[in-house]
This record gives C-alpha cells, sequence and structure tokens, in this order.
C-alpha cells in the first residue's frame, strides 16, 4: 500500500509552486491515487473568506494581526486534515514555513508566537515532504508582471521577497531530507520530472 503523507510547496510569489502542484494534482488524478489539495491561506470555504480579507488590496491590517489571521485560515482547515490524514495525500499550497517566513522573518513578528500557535493548531500533525521552489528577483517581477490581479501580498519591494526567500532556504537546511529545492529559473520540464520523481519515492 502506498504512503499518503502531507505533501507541500513553498516559495515566494511568482516561484512557481502553483504550476508545480497543479503538476502534481494531475498526474495523482491520472495515476487515480487518493488525494485533496488545497491552498493556504484558503481551503475551506471559511479560509477563503479569511483569505479574501487579508490580500484585499484595501485592507491594511498590522503585522500582528495579519498573522492572526493566516493561524485563522490555517485553524479552520485543520478538520479537513484530520478527516484526510493518512488516508489520503494531502497537498498544500503553502503552510506554516510560509507565516515563520513571511510573518517571523519578513515582518519581524515574534517566532515563539507562531511556533506555539501552530503547535497548539497542529498537536500530531506532522508534514512529510516539501517542495522549496525559488526563484531570481529578475524572473520573479517577469512572471508578476503576467498577472493581470495582484493583491495586497503580491507588492512588496524586492528586498523583502529576498528576505523571505532567504529564510524558505533557511528553513529547508535545517531538515534536509524533508525538502527538496526546486530551481524554477531552470527548465520547467526538467523541474516537473524532478518533482513526479521525488514524489514517487514519498509515496511509494
Ligand atoms: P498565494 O498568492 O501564494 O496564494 O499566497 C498569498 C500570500 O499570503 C503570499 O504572499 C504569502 C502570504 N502568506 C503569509 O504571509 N503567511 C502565511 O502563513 C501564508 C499561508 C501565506
Amino acid at each position: 500500500m502506498s504512503k499518503k503523507p502531507i505533501i507541500v510547496f513553498e516559495g515566494i510569489e511568482g516561484s512557481g509552486k502553483s504550476f508545480h502542484i497543479n503538476n502534481v494534482e494531475k498526474f495523482l488524478k491520472k495515476k487515480k491515487y487518493p488525494y485533496i489539495k488545497f491552498r493556504e491561506p484558503g481551503g475551506s470555504k471559511n479560509s477563503e473568506s479569511i483569505r479574501k480579507l487579508i490580500l484585499n488590496k484595501k485592507s491594511n491590517f498590522t503585522k500582528n494581526t495579519d498573522l492572526l489571521l493566516y493561524l485563522a485560515s490555517r485553524s479552520e482547515n485543520i478538520s479537513l486534515i484530520e478527516k484526510n490524514y493518512n488516508k489520503k495525500i494531502i497537498l498544500i499550497d503553502r503552510f506554516i514555513d510560509s507565516t515563520i517566513a513571511y510573518q517571523h522573518y519578513g515582518m519581524g513578528v515574534d517566532l515563539n508566537l507562531i511556533n506555539f500557535i501552530n503547535k497548539f493548531l497542529l498537536k500530531n500533525i506532522k508534514i512529510g515532504f516539501t517542495f522549496l521552489n525559488i526563484v531570481n528577483p529578475k524572473n520573479m517581477k517577469l512572471r508578476l508582471k503576467k498577472r493581470n490581479k495582484l493583491n495586497r501580498y503580491d507588492q512588496f519591494n524586492s528586498h523583502f521577497y529576498r528576505k523571505v526567500q532567504n529564510a524558505f532556504i533557511k528553513i529547508s537546511k535545517k531538515n534536509p531530507k524533508k525538502y527538496q529545492i526546486i530551481n524554477s529559473n531552470l527548465d520547467i520540464n526538467n523541474n516537473k520530472e524532478i518533482i513526479i520523481t521525488k514524489l514517487l519515492k514519498i509515496i511509494k
């Protein structure tokens, strides 16, 4: 019987994580593996409502409010995760590393507070593997330019995104067996193959 881990896709804006998670979804669907996929912030109906609130360009919450809203959105997904944990592969577009990278390393919110609430929410839920997508500033800008709608978090300066990406890399280095870095400045088809090959190893 195949394993059914939680697999997370992380990375800054324009890093290609959503493209690759969608490609993995297509693969799992075709091969008839049981899976669910959702994004954070977002996922369940309530979490999607919170997403709209956080990312609306007219919102101007403080960094602490943003943190609590991201965690509130996560809180609304816990029962969805628990219901499927070890029963289906769970694909998540962003999860706890995004909170650490953006709210702590990017915005300076207290790390202990973030870890405390994440532990409180997740309890025994463990992430199986993370694909960390990285991108250089030039390609990030090019990809963001192609989007017809930018949200509140798509508009920081390149220094901020560099800080956040370095944070993701730092987090991944603490537990290298559980992470694979995908360099999205390189060939996309080759990256697709790298991810599917690794996926098959993780779930076998
Ligand atoms: P998305 O555009 O990839 O869906 O992500 C929405 C934004 O939310 C993205 O800029 C990263 C940000 N974010 C955080 O700042 N903290 C979090 O905990 C999560 C899940 C996302």
